[in-house]
Order: C-alpha cells, then sequence, then structure tokens
C-alpha cells in the first residue's frame, strides 16, 4: 500500500505525552508543530514532524497538501445512541413551547416512543440508520464511534441494533437497560428477562453494557445486578448517570470499577470529590443539556479535582440530536469552561481511554493509527471557537481520504 503524506499543514497539534486517561493540568498539554508533515504508512502513522526536518521518504507516496490546514487527531465520539428509527421532531416541537423531557417520558413518549419507531424498522432499517447517522458524524471529523443499543428492548431488536453498529464499524455497547418496555410488567421483570435471553447474545458483539440510573428507569439496586451479570459476561461497565437526579451512580461505578459515568448534569460537590478520587472517566455530554436546557456538568470543577474527563455527544433522536464534536467542544469552552487543548484531548485521547484504544487512537504520533480530522482554519483552535463553522475540511481515517471538501 502507497505511502500517504500531509505536507505543509500549517498546525499540527496532538494531546502530548504517551499515558491515558490525561488527567488535571495534563490534560491541556498539546504538542504543537507550524508548518509540519504527517506521514502515514497504510493505516498507521510511520512519522509526525516540521516540513523542515523532512527527509526523502523511498517507495511510492501519495502527497496531500496541507497548506491552510491544521491536524487534529481522527475526533473520538464515546458516547452516541445512532440506531433508532423515526425521529422526536413532534416531541422537540411540545418541548419548545415548554412541556418537559420527564413529562414526555411518563407519558409513553420519549424514549418509549423511538422504541416502537425502532421496532418496527427491522435488520435492514437499522443498518441504514446507522450508516446514515455514522456519515453525518464522519463529515463532523469523528473517526471512531461508540454506538448504544437500548431503543430495541427486546431480543431480536436490541442485537440487530448491536449488529448495525458494529456493521458500521463503531464500537457496540449494549444498553439492555435504558427503559422498561410495556410488555414487561415492572423493571425487575424486565431484567430477569434482559440478563436471561438477552445478555448471553448481546455479549458476544457488545465490547460494553450501559445502564440508565435515574428516577423513572433504574435504581441503584437494579443497576447493580445488571451491571454485575454484564461484567460475568465479559463486558466493560459504563452508567448514565446524574442526568437529572443523583441516586447513586457515581459510588456504584466505583464500586464496580467502571469505564466511565456519563452526563453528571446534577452531580454536586461529593460526588465531584469521589469521582475526581477514582478511575472512573467522568463522560460529559453539554450537547444534550444544551438541548434539554438543563445545567451543564460541572466540568471545571472535576478537571480541577483531579477527575479524568472525556467529552461526547450523546447523538439521539431525543436528548441531543447532534452529531457534532467540534460543536461539543465550543459548548465545552463557552459552557464547561475548558480551554480548546482540554477539549481536544476530552474528545481524543480520553474518549480513546473510555473505549479502551488509547494506545492506538487519539493522537497523531509514531505508531498510532492514522486518523485525522484537518481543519480548514488559521489556527486549531477553530475547532472550539467556530461556533457550528463549516470547519472539518478533510478527514483521514486508516491512511485514506474518507471525507474532503472545498475551502471555505
Ligand atoms: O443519554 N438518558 C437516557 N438516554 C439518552 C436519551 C434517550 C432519548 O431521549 O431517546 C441520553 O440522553
Ligand atoms: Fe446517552
Amino acid at each position: 500500500m502507497a505511502k500517504l503524506l500531509l505536507r505543509d499543514l500549517r498546525q499540527v497539534v496532538s494531546p502530548a505525552g504517551t499515558s491515558a486517561p490525561l488527567r488535571g493540568s495534563a490534560l491541556a498539554d498539546v504538542d504543537w508543530i507550524d508548518d509540519g508533515y504527517v506521514l502515514c504508512d497504510g493505516d498507521t502513522i510511520e512519522a509526525v514532524g516540521r516540513m523542515a526536518d523532512l527527509g526523502s521518504i523511498g517507495g511510492d507516496v501519495f502527497e496531500l497538501d496541507g497548506r491552510g490546514l491544521c491536524a487534529v487527531p481522527g475526533l473520538v465520539d464515546c458516547h452516541t445512541h445512532p440506531a433508532f428509527g423515526g425521529d422526536r421532531v413532534d416531541e422537540f416541537s411540545l418541548r419548545a413551547a415548554g412541556a418537559s423531557y420527564e413529562e414526555l417520558h411518563a407519558t409513553g413518549g420519549g424514549i418509549l416512543s423511538t422504541v416502537r419507531a425502532t421496532r418496527a424498522a427491522g435488520a435492514d432499517g437499522l443498518s441504514a440508520a446507522v450508516e446514515r447517522h455514522r456519515g453525518w458524524m464522519l463529515r463532523a471529523g469523528t473517526t471512531t464511534f461508540e454506538g448504544k443499543s437500548g431503543y430495541g428492548l427486546d431480543l431480536e431488536t436490541e442485537l440487530a441494533s448491536l449488529r448495525a453498529v458494529r456493521g458500521a464499524g463503531g464500537v457496540p455497547t449494549w444498553l439492555g437497560a435504558h427503559s422498561t418496555p410495556p410488555e414487561h410488567a415492572s423493571a425487575d421483570d424486565y431484567l430477569d428477562f434482559l440478563l436471561a435471553d438477552v445478555l448471553p447474545a448481546a455479549a458476544q458483539i457488545a465490547e460494553a453494557a450501559d445502564v440508565f440510573l435515574e428516577r423513572g428507569a433504574f435504581d441503584q439496586e437494579q443497576a447493580r445486578r445488571y451491571l454485575e451479570a454484564c461484567r460475568a459476561h465479559g463486558l466493560t461497565l459504563r452508567l448514565h448517570g446524574d442526568q437529572f437526579t443523583e441516586v447513586g451512580a457515581i459510588p456504584l461505578a466505583i464500586e464496580l470499577s467502571a469505564r466511565s459515568v456519563d452526563h453528571l448534569e446534577a452531580t454536586g460537590p461529593a460526588g465531584v470529590t469521589a469521582l475526581a478520587a477514582s478511575d472512573v472517566t467522568g463522560v460529559l455530554l453539554p450537547a444534550s443539556a444544551l438541548f434539554l436546557d438543563r445545567p451543564m456538568p460541572p466540568a471545571r470543577a472535576l478537571v480541577d479535582a483531579g477527575a479524568a474527563v472525556a467529552l461526547a455527544t450523546d447523538f439521539n433522536p431525543g436528548s441531543a440530536f447532534c452529531e457534532s464534536l467540534p460543536l461539543v467542544c465550543s459548548l465545552a469552552a463557552t459552557q464547561l469552561h475548558l480551554g480548546p487543548a482540554e477539549a481536544l484531548a476530552a474528545c481524543t485521547v480520553n474518549a480513546a481511554h473510555v473505549l479502551g484504544r488509547a494506545d492506538r487512537l487519539g493522537r497523531i504520533a509514531k505508531g498510532y493509527r492514522a486518523d485525522l480530522t484537518l481543519l480548514d482554519a488559521p489556527d486549531w483552535r477553530y475547532l472550539a471557537y467556530h461556533l457550528a463553522g463549516p470547519v472539518v475540511a478533510t478527514v483521514i481515517k486508516d491512511g485514506a481520504v474518507a471525507f474532503g471538501r472545498e475551502a471555505y
């Protein structure tokens, strides 16, 4: 396979060092090269440096003119819900007029309305939906995405959702415990079914398990039961926690050595302190807080206390119809008070850590996977600065151009 040389890049910027996850002040450390190059050999980065130091390269080399472009690592979205049918545009309009997300959920709208549409979509419809959503993510600069099930809630549709994510190249997470569907009398009955009938097959496809630990969804005891069973089947553990209420998500995540606890809009000072002292990564989803007009998570306090944090979109039809990590970086800077370098690390190396892939993803460095996002901007910090701007010009995945557009 020919090599790919990205040459004359205005800037090449990557989270510094080799460790993961980055915490505290290390989150803001970037390696920054002006007038640089990146040489890819197949799907791997072979060399990174200054144009002035570029020697001759043997063999076939395809060159990409990087003038005017800034390179950052391919963005990693570690929390999305891309496997769904239909949409929630009617609900969105009702919420705009004042109805609350929790009220809509309690009356059979919300998640359960997407469950009906997802079951009706069929396996082919779901695969087509995930492919379409993956395309949107790619155009926004995302080269690796995690995708959850959780809108099927029956054996067939949960497995079809996981297969659709995997088939589109995503990292599948089983979110069987998202909501209790109407054919089960109670959350406990539904968990009986999930663990006996779905988990053995889901664990063959998924890498992680996730649960919605929240008032009106699953309580701490139910979440513990679900997660312990999933762990026994070899799955990494994650939780949706502290989205609306603090009902024990952080203590449970720490008790079970979960990889992450995600949302945290309702987390108070004790939760911040506990999470910071743990190995659990806090995944912050500011597009979801914005979309639902909820408080933002205490990101600055978490970073200052030494917590490992990642940023993700939470892409889904109900609470965050947004696939753009650049927009999430803008929200991180304007709402979460994270600097552009902290935001970059949070949606590259730290997000890769959440997916168990930080040894190969999330940095521009020799030996890492040749996934890069090229920004059409005079400075890489336009990633956060240009609010909803067309900043992503070209996306390189596995050493090949996966998306490219004209300059803006
Ligand atoms: O992460 N909080 C639970 N689940 C999703 C939203 C699901 C939906 O509204 O469809 C979330 O926000
Ligand atoms: Fe989510």
